[in-house]
């Protein structure tokens, strides 16, 4: 897969991708990123990429004209399976969706930064908007990192352990259950017998258990799905 993601803040974007496993995956070949300054694209004097509102109101706005080159430049190599603007009043990024989109072969994922972007290029180039939770970021560079680290976990053969991400939070609508490992005990704290048993029927049974009081407990609107 690859993700190329167009921005006005790329050094912000330096380093969430080259850790752990989002490293492994680029190293693999599995996941390629690849991250696009804004200000490369503009023809406006001091590579201005933002201008005034109009209407009044404070902010400023990302111009039509940058983000149209930057993205037609990209077009010529490849056709984008989603073009993905991150903003607070997009869609809430949820497993579901980073499972759908593990399986896309090329995404784009336009950050806005000050009062957002024109919306001429919302309603004309952008496929699908994201928001990645109820709180607002000072520009979606963030927002992508968090994307790109939830879908490309996702990517076949980049966890080692396929089922690891099976077994995670929200996979099944089920919150993950507690984990434990050495030592057995610490501080007069034992780890559940259950696990130490042996028995991997119990085992998944009182993992199971234990997630579904966990989502009773912490997040019962999953249950109600
Ligand atoms: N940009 C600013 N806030 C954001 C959010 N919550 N999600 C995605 N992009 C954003």
């Amino acid at each position: 897969m690859r993700i190329d993601i167009i921005s006005v803040v790329p050094g912000l974007l330096d380093s969430p991708f080259s850790h752990s496993i989002l490293k492994r995956a680029r190293e693999r070949g599995l996941l390629e990123v690849n991250v696009v300054n804004l200000r490369d694209h503009t023809t406006y004097a001091r590579a201005q990429v933002d201008d005034y509102p109009f209407g009044g109101g404070a902010g400023m706005v990302l111009m039509i004209e940058p983000l149209v080159n930057a993205l037609e430049s990209l077009q010529r190599e490849r056709v984008y399976d989603e073009i993905i603007y991150l903003t607070p009043d997009g869609e809430t990024l949820n497993q579901p969706m980073a499972n759908a989109l593990s399986l896309k072969t090329n995404l784009l994922l336009i950050c806005g930064h000050y009062k957002g972007i024109d919306q001429r290029f919302r309603d004309h180039f952008v496929t699908r908007e994201v928001s990645i939770g109820d709180y607002v970021l000072s520009g979606g560079e963030l927002a992508a990192a968090v994307m790109v680290d939830a879908i490309g976990r996702l990517i076949p053969g980049v966890l080692n352990d396929e089922s690891s991400a099976l077994s995670d939070s929200f996979q099944d609508n089920l919150l993950a259950p507690p984990v434990y490992t050495r030592p057995e005990e610490f501080r007069g704290w034992r780890v559940p017998e259950v696990l130490l048993s042996g028995n991997h029927k119990k085992i998944d049974d009182w993992r199971h258990e234990q997630s579904v009081a966990r989502t009773k407990d912490r997040r019962p609107d999953l249950l109600d799905d």
